[in-house]
């Protein structure tokens, strides 16, 4: 499929599921966001008919996503019955990893190719701050898991926030000289139901008691960053790499297959590589071959744009795969020429996992 900028469409992101077991002061406030109610989540049945559509029309690439997919019962079987489309040639999952112990064995066998695994810090005591629930050791666990089953390339995804986690920069890099692990920091993105321009708070206050490492000043009505304090802790990417050349060496340009929008590099004799992903300059809509499904059934051209279609609807009122093939081809032809986040540009609808980050 072809979009009318001339972009290649062939790679669907499905989120699974709204909900999440942890609470990433970026994405979700600490209650939660008000979720869909079950019946209105496409079950799993509803999800392969729409894939499988969609891999007939020239969708090659899969990513299940949330929310956290994996505390979707039974993930294993809509794995397998995606592999079953013979046109899907990657076939992947982005996780918090926290239940990717118990489940990375299954999920290979099924047919899972490769694993995304979100991480921000390798320290305990801030995972504690940041994520809100669930342990770095489990999460830890969860990727030597999946690295001993052989989910790989595993990609670790970092989202970089001034002085939050900016000072692990080496020490994530690091890790990828010991492991064939692919690092990769995101640029935090102010995307939320954004209420507070005006923001009286500053990002992090001082250090408050000796416990904390650093205290992330979280809106109170909102229970989270709020977008503008998002904003003010984009980390530019040339600082970061140069803090890892500092104290690393030199790193090369290293392009590896499925490295999707990322800048990648390589630092020498790594077994890994590290990446770079921004969302807000937008020179990757340019090179952007995505639809996303929402996890109750809206198909969404643009992460970064409000509009979306309703599949659910018509796949419950009896529609045919024309009329639903017509509606993937009408998103593609829609889908815009880019997001306008730099310009200011605010995403009311829907939070992250709400939406399948
Ligand atoms: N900015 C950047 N990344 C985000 N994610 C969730 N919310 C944000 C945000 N505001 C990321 C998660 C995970 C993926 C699902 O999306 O860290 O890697
Ligand atoms: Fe859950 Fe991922 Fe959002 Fe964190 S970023 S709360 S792990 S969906």
């Amino acid at each position: 499929m072809k979009d009318s900028f001339g972009r290649t469409i062939d790679y669907l992101r499905v989120s699974v599921t709204d909900r999440c077991n942890f609470r990433c002061v970026y994405c979700m406030p600490e209650d939660g966001y008000p979720v869909s109610p079950k019946d209105e989540l496409l079950t799993f049945e509803e999800m392969s008919r729409l894939i499988h559509i969609a891999a007939d029309l020239g969708m090659t690439k899969v990513r299940l996503t949330g929310g956290e997919p994996l505390i979707r019962k039974d993930l294993s079987m809509l794995v397998a019955n995606i592999r079953k489309h013979p046109a899907i040639s990657d076939l992947s999952c982005t996780t918090n990893a926290h239940l990717l112990g118990e489940k990375a064995a299954e999920l290979k066998a099924a047919g899972l190719d490769r694993v995304n695994i979100s991480l921000d810090t390798l320290r305990e005591d801030k995972f504690v701050e940041i994520a809100r629930r669930g342990s770095l050791r489990r999460v830890m666990d969860g990727i030597e898991e999946a690295m001993r089953v052989g989910l790989n390339p595993i990609k670790i995804n970092c989202v970089l926030m001034k002085g939050v986690n900016d000072d692990e920069v080496v020490d994530f890099a690091r890790w990828t000289l010991r492991e064939d692990v692919h690092v990769r920091f995101i640029e935090v993105m102010p995307i939320r139901w954004n209420l507070d321009e005006t923001d009286p708070m500053d990002a992090m206050s001082a250090l408050s008691g000796d416990r904390k490492l650093f205290r992330l000043r979280i809106q109170e009505d909102v229970g989270m960053l709020s977008d503008a304090q998002m904003r003010r802790m984009v980390v530019p990417f040339s600082v970061a790499k140069e803090r890892i050349e500092h104290e690393l060496g030199p790193m090369t340009s290293f392009e590896i297959p499925t490295n999707g929008p990322a800048h990648t590099y390589r630092l020498a004799n790594a077994k890994g590589t590290v990446g770079f992903i921004s969302q807000i300059s937008w020179d990757l809509c340019e090179r952007c071959n995505r639809l996303r499904l929402t996890a109750d059934g809206q198909l969404r051209p643009c992460l970064m744009s409000d509009g979306e279609v309703d599949l659910r609807t018509p796949l419950r009122d009896g529609a045919s795969d024309d009329e639903i093939r017509s509606v993937f081809l009408n998103v593609v032809a829609n889908k815009p020429e880019r997001h306008y986040l730099a310009e200011g540009q605010k995403v009311m609808g829907r939070g992250m996992s709400q939406i399948g980050g």
